[in-house]
């Protein structure tokens, strides 16, 4: 397999691999090893369909199911299509994909939050529409020393209404979002493989344990502004078949406006933690 850099801090583009033949050679292992030490890799002309794209999230590890009621929620379209059209302005489904355009971590507001998003473009819009990314370790290794030793022992509280009320407070309210109460997983996170250490925040993070509410809250933006400056950030222009797969636990990612009245969909699987992947150590302990 032949690689090629993304961003000076992160990120790998992975030629000459077919995501369907990974038997070959022990061909999951190395790109297991690429997904922890680089964070985000991208593969292009991979048209997976639904079954191959479920075959390789479940490769690692369990997939996540945010809807336990609805059998076919492991595979989730971050699509504006409609059987009648696109998604307008005022409907909730597009308040939703653009509450994406925050920087966040995917599902930290779940009990089990997610190791990784696979991530494919199906249909591209003509303009904008692009996923951009940041690593969440070179946020925390080039912190200023304040801001470093004020959040480094810290444990922060995620809601999936917070960031949604950002948006639109009844988008918040929707049950689809309001159902999931807070959860709170430690500010600063180390990768069991390679021990390194990373931010772990999101636009779900609305408060410090141990410290009043106002002041958590200003110091999560002050962190967030510090770590989301445009030289930290890979913005990945989409093509139809690309794939990407990236570590929820090293990176922040956003998506950015399109033009509306054109159709954009991508399949996403997300994998939940387990402990091998550090979860145990990310909790609050009782
Ligand atoms: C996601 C996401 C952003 C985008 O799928 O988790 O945040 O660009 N997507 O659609
Ligand atoms: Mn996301």
């Amino acid at each position: 397999m032949d690689i090629r850099p993304l961003h000076k801090d992160f990120g790998l583009e992975v030629l000459d691999c077919d995501l369907r033949r990974l038997d070959q050679d022990n061909r999951f292992a190395v790109l297991r090893e690429l997904f922890e030490h680089h964070s985000l890799l991208l593969f292009r002309g991979q048209p997976l369909d639904d079954e191959e794209h479920l075959a390789l999230g479940r490769r690692f590890g369990p997939l996540e199911d945010r809807e336990a009621d609805r059998p076919e929620a492991k595979m989730t379209f971050v699509s504006n299509e409609t059987q009648a059209g696109v998604f307008t302005a005022g409907d909730w489904q597009l308040k939703q994909l653009q509450s994406n355009f925050l920087w966040h971590t995917d599902s930290t507001f779940l009990p089990v939050p997610a190791l990784a998003n696979l991530l494919q473009a199906r249909v591209v819009p003509s303009a904008g529409g692009e996923t951009e990314f940041l690593s969440s370790r070179a946020g925390w290794r080039d912190l200023d020393p304040k801001l470093r030793e004020a959040i480094k022992d810290r444990f922060l509280w995620h809601s999936y209404a917070h960031s949604r009320g950002k948006i639109d407070e009844d988008l918040a309210k929707r049950e689809l979002i309001s159902k999931w109460p807070p959860q709170c997983w430690r500010a600063v996170i180390t990768n069991p493989v390679t021990g390194e250490e990373s931010l772990y925040i999101a636009s779900h993070a609305y408060a410090i344990e141990g410290m009043e509410d106002e002041a958590g809250a200003r110091l999560i933006e002050e962190v967030m502004a510090a770590i989301s400056q445009p030289e930290g950030i890979y913005s990945h222009r989409w093509r139809p078949g690309d794939l990407l797969i990236w570590d929820e636990r090293a990176i922040l990612h956003r998506g950015r406006p399109w033009p509306y009245e054109e159709p954009r969909s991508l399949s996403s699987i997300c994998v939940s933690l387990q402990d091998r992947d550090g979860l145990a150590e990310m909790r609050l302990p009782a």
